[in-house]
């Protein structure tokens, strides 16, 4: 294992790494803009350019290989003068509008403008004006603040494959630009906002609606597919406001579709459940939780009683985690040791999207077809728990229910209009429904209990691989809706609330040996391998 020396410390190195991802790895800062671990290197910014014993030049400490022995110097006057002349040159035209910046708090032109710049300008002539541009769905480009990078333009190319963008003009003309009729809006098209080191490129939705410094980060998973995409969800007091990739070499890497940035679109829908409902004399009517609670529990009672063995079913949500469908199977055989667990609906499309390198062919991201978080996760815990179980398509043959527990969740409308494609148990059965939005089912239910969506939760899912990931509540279900789990513990007469850890222990493995979700300060960025494009 090669080892270099990099401002007078000792820095171990893989082989063939760069000098500059050597450092970033050993928590060795070094400035750099145009390059990214996961996209090819063209050493255009020259911000990191460093001086190396016995070479006659500074060279980009992002496109040179380390050497055993190799002596580097980042801190010397000629890589200092190199630092600031480079941060003057990107200022030169920057309108610096940080006050009205969305990048303003995260942005790579702040932070080295503070750390390597000057801090006076010289320069006295008007800057050049570039236009802002409505370049695809989802993004909008400041061109007055791009560095020209290229990171966004290599992205389109090696990782969407599109190549929607590129770069229009020479010298201090240079321009960001989309083709005549051809905007961004590939189902990746959001990554490019964060790739973006300074505010040049912005995502439409999150514009001017937070200041970043504001943010609470907390680690979760994709609800959107069965890819299981690791993210980070940004939130303040309660409201959700964005979500962010998080690295993981397996999964997405680090990227993520724009279906999964903006899943929390239904946390926050006007029309969310949140107050628990029972149906009297023919039409429902609001009602305390706890007393709904009492009569879900007396009404499945009853219907175990008039059916007998076998007449109760739950149909568990692949939107739930795999602790929540396994204290909810365990409850529902409490009342009726005989009764049907089975997976809800699971919509998919026709097949996956996969997104290649449009100069090598290589698959670079799958956007899965299954497009719930759990089927798998759900379908081994209605296997663990064993007895009689169903998938929603062979459900509907099954017509001798009395009464059941329908879990719903889901992103968007998920029951189906068509009668005939609903199963026989949604008929005249006492039905309890709980879910995060209205819907033609909870309509005709005899108990409405709200629910907490995806990131008002602690849980577990498992993905198409059968990789099984742990996510992390976010903020709080809105006033009225109860987290599934604690419903479930108070149903199964536990004391105290649902701890998801405590579930997965109890069911064993391969839960029990799940971590839980990261937070941001246990979190460092794993290292990469050398990346060939
Ligand atoms: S828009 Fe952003 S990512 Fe693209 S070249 Fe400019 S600074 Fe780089
Ligand atoms: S990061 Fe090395 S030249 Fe841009």
């Amino acid at each position: 294992m090669p080892q270099i020396t990099i401002d007078g410390k000792r820095v171990e190195c893989k082989d063939r790494q760069m000098i500059l991802q050597a450092c970033l790895d050993a928590g060795h800062p070094l400035p750099h803009y145009c390059y990214h671990p996961g996209l090819s290197i063209p050493a255009s910014c020259r911000i990191c350019l460093v001086e190396v014993e016995g070479l006659p030049k500074l060279v980009p400490s992002c496109q040179t290989p380390v050497r055993d022995g190799m002596v580097v110097r980042s801190n010397s006057p000629k890589a200092i003068a190199n630092q600031k002349q480079v941060m003057e040159y990107l200022l030169i035209n920057h309108p610096l509008d940080c006050p009205v910046c969305d990048q303003a708090g995260e942005c790579l032109l702040q932070d080295y403008s503070y750390e390597y710049g000057r801090s006076q300008s010289r320069f006295e002539e008007d800057k050049h004006k570039k236009p802002k541009k409505d370049v695809g769905l989802n993004v909008l480009l400041y061109n007055d603040r791009c560095i020209m990078c290229t990171r966004c333009v290599r992205f389109t190319r090696e990782v969407s494959g599109q190549s929607e963008l590129f770069v229009e003009g020479r010298g201090h003309k240079e321009e960001i630009s989309i083709f005549p009729g051809k905007p961004l809006d590939n189902k990746l098209s959001g990554n490019v906002v964060d790739l973006c080191p300074v505010g040049a490129l912005l995502d439409k939705d999150f514009l001017f609606k937070q200041r970043v410094w504001l943010l609470k980060e907390t680690a979760s998973i994709s609800p959107s597919d069965s890819g299981g995409e690791n993210i980070w969800i940004h939130h303040n007091e309660g409201v959700v406001y964005r979500i962010k990739p998080r690295f993981n070499a397996e999964v997405n890497q680090w990227w993520i579709s724009d279906d999964t940035r903006y899943a929390f679109k239904p946390i926050h829908d006007e029309n969310r459940l949140t107050s628990a409902r029972r149906t009297q004399y023919g039409s429902q009517i609001e009602t305390q939780f706890l007393h709904a609670l009492d009569e879900a529990v007396a009404g499945l009672k009853a219907a175990a009683k008039e059916g007998g063995p076998g007449s109760l079913f739950a149909m568990l949500s692949p939107m739930m985690a795999c602790e929540e469908a396994y204290l909810l199977g365990k409850f529902i055989r409490s009342l009726d040791p005989k009764a049907t667990l089975i997976l809800g609906p699971a919509p998919k499309t026709e097949t996956n999207e996969v997104f290649k390198n449009s100069m090598n062919g290589k698959t670079t991201f799958t956007i899965q077809a299954e497009k719930v978080p759990n089927a798998k996760g759900v379908q081994r815990v209605i296997d663990l728990l064993g007895g009689p179980k169903a998938d929603f398509a062979s459900s509907m043959e099954l017509k001798n229910f009395k009464g059941g527990w329908i879990v719903g969740g889901y992103l968007s409308s998920w029951v189906p209009s068509d009668a005939k494609l609903q199963p026989p148990a949604w008929g005249k059965t006492f039905k309890v429904v709980q879910d995060i939005l209205p819907s033609s089912l909870a309509e005709k239910a005899d108990i409405v209990l709200p629910a907490a969506s995806w990131a008002e939760k602690d849980g577990t899912w498992e993905n198409y691989a059968g990789k099984i990931q742990s996510f992390a509540a976010a903020v709080p279900p809105p006033e009225g809706a109860r987290r599934e789990g604690d419903v479930y513990y108070k149903l199964l007469g536990r004391t105290g609330f649902y701890v998801a850890a405590d579930v997965r222990a109890e069911m064993g493995e391969p839960f029990a040996s799940v971590a839980a979700a990261p937070d941001r300060a246990s979190v460092t960025e794993p290292t990469m391998e050398f990346v060939e494009l």
